[in-house]
């Protein structure tokens, strides 16, 4: 998602290493070389052989029957997913909740939940809980400043601030210098304390939401950060898009796939590797489910939607080669694999958030806010009679995920999770 937060980076040095046996398995899972057999290289050139099932493990399913919030972990944050986004991330059920079957993220108006005159004026949130599973988790977040940029049409800068008035409280009005709270209330779920995957396959089946600056994202971020804090350790973006029916810059009609990486903040090429997709002739990517996914191994990276491939990456040289960096820049991939950033444990996200300010919305006359305004999210808020009637009616205007799967291609990952097995 651009420029996203790093920070998790607080939490996931504390976090547990959650290799549990809480997920459902499968009873017909198969495995085919777990233990005994010679590892199987899978070959990336032959996609018909990385994705047989026999390369595969399944290590993470759920098709939402119920909402399990051992699976899944929730943002709790004001800071708008590091590009100044209008949403606040919350666990409320009006925004995340599973109906027949089928997991929402939807969003709604923060007013319905502080009234309009706290968002506006004199309100006050504040996250921070004693009860772990209710704090904020925006804590420590990274800052984006905004000024201009020689080569971008918007200027960032990035601090690490303590971030107690952004991610995880704010108020409104003059003693915020006029600033509204996030007008929007939505959910950002991950795979953080329950399942991460280095190689392996990921899909999820999902159909996206309609309405103006709505910005649904499935995508991975690492664990461990290894190579240093963001994009240095990378991103993987299996699939974004934009809820407008009509927006020159991306709409209901395109998806994008896009990988994160580069030695700092200011040198991510994720320009070279980015792909965009447009739906079959008069057709959208909110009127009907279809499976994004991501086949990753050693030699290279797929992302895909139903049987079409929207983004291909060979590691066939490393991120430096891909890069031309130069000196002196530090090449913070020393030491790893030819695929590094991209060969460390990544978790996965879904969310839906709203606006934001980063350049992922380029400035258009159909857009209500200016990038480089201080009072970004009062201009969206105040123009709500222009967008909000073109929010899906209902659960139309949420991101909706049929069911998520993962699977390793990892010898040790599948050997582990191994069940103490009674068929075999
Ligand atoms: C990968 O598959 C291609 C096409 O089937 C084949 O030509 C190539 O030799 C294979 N490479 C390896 C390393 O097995
Ligand atoms: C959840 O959101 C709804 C509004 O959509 C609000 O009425 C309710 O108070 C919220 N619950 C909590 C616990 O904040
Ligand atoms: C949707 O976005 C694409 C890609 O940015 C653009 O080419 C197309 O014109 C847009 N369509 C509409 C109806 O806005």
């Amino acid at each position: 998602m651009f420029i996203h937060s790093s920070y998790y980076i607080l939490l996931t040095v504390l976090a547990r290493t959650v290799y549990g046996f809480e997920y459902r398995f499968d009873d017909t899972l198969r495995f085919s070389s777990a233990s005994t057999a010679p590892e199987v290289e899978p070959n990336f050139t032959n996609t018909q052989a990385l994705a047989s099932d026999d390369n595969y493990c399944l290590v993470f399913e759920d098709h939402f029957n119920t909402f399990d919030l051992k699976n899944w972990q929730h943002e709790i944050s004001l800071s708008g997913g590091g590009n100044w986004e209008f949403q606040y991330y919350t666990n409320n059920r009006s925004n995340s909740f599973v109906e027949n079957g089928i997991l929402y993220l939807k969003p709604t108006m923060t007013s319905d939940t502080i009234g309009e005159e706290a968002l506006k004026n004199g309100g006050r949130m504040n996250l921070y809980s004693g009860s772990p599973s209710e704090d904020c988790t925006g804590k420590g977040d990274l800052i984006l400043h905004k000024s201009t940029m020689a080569n971008v049409k918007m200027h960032v800068e990035y601090a690490f601030l303590d971030n107690s008035n952004y991610g995880c409280e704010r108020i409104s009005g003059a003693a915020a210098d006029g600033n509204y709270l996030n007008p929007i209330q939505s959910a950002r779920i991950r795979t953080i304390d329950s399942v991460t995957l280095k190689y392996g396959k990921v899909e999820v089946r999902a159909k996206l939401p309609t309405g103006d600056w709505l910005w649904p994202a499935i995508w991975m971020l690492p664990k461990y950060s290894a190579y240093g804090s963001w994009p240095a350790s990378g991103e993987i973006d299996i699939l974004e898009s934009k809820g407008n029916v009509r927006y020159t810059h991306g709409n209901t009609s395109t998806i994008t796939s896009t990988l994160h990486w580069g030695p700092n903040t200011f040198q991510n090429k994720y320009m070279l590797t980015t792909e965009q997709m447009m739906a079959k002739r008069g057709t959208t990517w909110a009127d009907d489910f279809h499976t994004y996914g991501l086949e990753w191994t050693k030699e290279g990276l797929r992302t895909y939607v139903d049987e079409d491939t929207i983004l291909q990456v060979d590691f066939d040289r490393t991120s430096w080669q891909r890069g031309e960096f130069t000196k002196p820049t530090m090449n913070p991939w020393k030491g790893g694999d030819i695929s590094a950033p991209f060969d460390q444990e990544f978790y996965l996200i879904l969310n839906l958030a709203v606006g934001g300010v980063n350049g992922y919305w380029p400035e258009d006359e159909s857009k209500p806010w200016q990038n480089d305004d201080p009072h970004a999210p009062n201009a969206f808020y105040n123009a709500k009679k222009k967008w909000l009637p073109t929010w899906g009616k209902g659960n139309k205007r949420a991101l909706a995920i049929d069911w998520v799967k993962m699977w390793s291609t990892e010898t040790n990952t599948c050997a582990s999770r191994l069940k103490p097995y009674k068929a075999l």
